[in-house]
Parts: structure tokens; sequence; C-alpha cells
């Protein structure tokens, strides 16, 4: 029988450089740098301008393999977790498995929105079972600056860019997933839209029109994230066969600061265990995760056998997490 096995080697982030502040912000919109720490506690976050979605991708496959010092020729899986790609198609995990030659690879992008690094973790996690040896990458990458409507400040202040990304390996020990619990919420996905292209044929009245930016209801996506999160890490960490107090850090989805202070009180834990960046990069959909992950790994905030709660949820709608023995 085929033993389960996912273990880290690598872990890397790619940040664009362009810092824009919240003051910035006031001179093309009606907002204020109170208004933006105090209901979401974001000060900057970095915008792509000379990047784009798959060059920072790329920029972080190409750091993980220097890390994990593996030839390109070894990688089986390329998963690309984003909700920005650059393309409709090439995925942008297949422009990647490209620019860095990974001839062996099968690449293909996963859209959970900001839950799409843990579910594309999950997914790597089944992947690689059946493949002894094998090696994937598993990147969170998005340019959401593209999905924004400058004008609607109600979003506009929240968002930024960036990626980031682990690579793993079935190196037949056990499984660094200790357990998951993934959820999603369909009926309710309306609340949180972007990207709809409504295009043009000649057979036809076309009624739909085109809906291209971030919209969202962020009172109902703020409900669904205090309510579902906690109720998914809960779940995760029972199915591990652990106590909430074994968890070393639960690295969330950082879409509003409230949002964690929220989950970390209805857990009963100390904010302590809950690690913050938003104040730096805001909300980066399913590149939040791994740009945390690799910020406390660079740190030296990680020890071998220590384990993490990583949680995403928005669009949808979908929560999920991953327990992981590090
Ligand atoms: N600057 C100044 N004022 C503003 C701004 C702004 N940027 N944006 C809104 N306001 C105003 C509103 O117009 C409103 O004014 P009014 O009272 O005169 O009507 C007031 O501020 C309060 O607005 P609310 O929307 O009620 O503010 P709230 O405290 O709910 O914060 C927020 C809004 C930050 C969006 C919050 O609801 C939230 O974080 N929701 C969750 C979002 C989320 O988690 N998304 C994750 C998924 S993202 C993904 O999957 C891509």
């Amino acid at each position: 029988m085929i033993m389960n096995s996912f273990r880290i080697k690598a872990i890397a982030k790619s940040i664009p450089q362009k810092v824009v502040t919240n003051d910035d912000l006031t001179k093309i919109m009606d907002t204020s740098d109170e208004w933006i720490k105090r209901r979401t506690g974001i000060t900057q976050r970095h915008i792509a301008t000379r990047e784009t979605n798959t060059s920072m991708c790329i920029d972080v496959a190409k750091q993980l393999v220097e890390k994990a010092g593996i030839d390109v020729d070894t990688i089986n899986f390329i998963i690309v977790a984003t909700m920005s790609g650059d393309y409709q198609t090439p995925s942008t995990a297949a422009s990647v498995q490209g620019a860095i030659h990974a001839d062996h690879a099968v690449a293909f992008d996963v859209d959970a929105a900001c839950s799409g690094f843990v579910y594309g973790t999950s997914v790597m996690n089944s992947l690689l079972a059946g493949k002894p040896n094998g090696i994937g990458i598993v990147i969170g990458g998005e340019k959401l600056s593209r999905l924004i409507n400058w004008q609607d400040r109600g979003t506009a202040v929240l968002f930024g860019d960036g990626a980031a990304g682990i690579l793993v390996q079935n190196d037949g020990s056990t499984s660094q997933v200790v357990s998951e619990n993934l959820s999603t919420y369909g009926a309710d996905g309306m609340c949180l839209t972007a990207g709809h292209h409504a295009g043009q044929n000649p057979f036809g009245e076309n009624q739909e029109q085109d809906d291209p930016y971030i919209k969202m209801d962020g009172h109902a996506v703020y409900n669904f994230a205090t309510k579902r999160a906690p109720e998914s890490i809960e779940q995760a960490v029972a199915d591990a066969g652990l106590q909430l107090n074994d968890i070393k850090y639960f690295i969330m989805h950082q879409a509003n600061e409230r949002i964690v202070k929220r989950v970390a009180k209805k857990l009963g834990l100390s904010m302590d265990k809950f690690p913050v960046n938003i104040d730096k990069y805001g909300n980066t959909a399913a590149a939040s995760e791994p740009i945390l992950f690799t910020e406390l790994e660079e740190q030296g905030l990680l020890q071998r056998g220590d384990y993490l709660a990583l949680t995403g949820f928005g669009g949808g709608l979908t929560v999920g997490t991953v327990i992981i023995k590090y």
C-alpha cells in the first residue's frame, strides 16, 4: 500500500516593488488612513506595476527549486491557486511550467479565491500520495489590482498583489498534512464576485452585463468568515486528534485584522497564536496564507514538529483548513 506523504522542502515569496500607502489612496478617493487602519488593520499594500501574476509565480517557483536544490526535470505537479490569472488560458501554472522548463510536470490552476492555497495544498497532498518520490509545487499568486474598481473605496482599499508557495515531496515519510477540512457554500457565492465577462455573440441578444471588478457584500462575507472559519478550524483540529492549544500558529487568510481577532476570540485563544501581516500587504487572496507562512519561516519562528493551522475563506463562498506538522 502506498503511504500518504507530503513534506515541505522549501518555501518562498515574491512581492511587487511598488508600495501604495493609505495616504496614497486618499489622493485618488474619498478615504482616510484612519478609516482604513481602524476598519481593516491595513497600512499599505504592494501593487504590481511592472510585475504580472505570472512573473511573480515564476519568481516563486525558481526560488523554490533553488532552495530545495532539486532538478526541474523531477517536478511532477505544479498547482497555482489564483482568482486573477493573467489569462483565462493558458493557466498561470502552465505558464510557470513552461518558463522554468519543468518538462515532466503536469500543471493547472485551482480557483477557490482566498481559500485557494488551502484547497491547492489539499489537492497536492492527494496527488503526491499516489506518486512515490513525487515532487510538487503549490503557489498562491494574485494580481488583484487588475480586478479593482479604483472608484469604489469600499473595495479598492482592501486588496494587494503578491505570490508565495511551497515545494513538497513524497519522500516516503508520514505526510505533514495531518488533517484537512474544506467546505463550499456555492448558494451564497454571489455575495463576492469578480471577473464576469459577458462577451458578445452574433446569434442573439445578450442579456448579461460585463461585471469585471471585485464586488462584495462586506457584511455578509464578514459574517460568513467569523462563523465558518472557527468551525473549520475546530473540526480540522479535532480530526487531527489535537487540542486547539497544540497549534503553535493559526496562519489565517489576511482579509481584515478584525476578522482574525474575532476568530481568535471565538476559539478562546490569545492573539499571540494568530500572526498578522495585513498591515503590510492588504488582502492578497490565495497568496495571503503562503506569504504569512514564508515570513514566519524567514523570521525563524517555525520549528520542525510545530503544528500549524492554515485557514482560508472567501469567494465561492469557500472555507478550508489544513493542519500541518511542520
Ligand atoms: N474609506 C472611508 N469610508 C468608507 C470606506 C473607505 N475606504 N469604505 C466604506 N466607507 C464608509 C461606508 O460608506 C459607510 O458609510 P455610511 O456609514 O455613511 O454608510 C461606512 O464607511 C461603514 O461601512 P461598512 O461597509 O459598514 O464598514 P465595515 O466596518 O463593515 O467594514 C469591510 C467594511 C472592511 C469591507 C468589512 O465588512 C470586511 O472586512 N468584510 C469582509 C471582507 C472579507 O473578508 N473578504 C474576504 C474575502 S475576499 C476574497 O475572497 C477575494
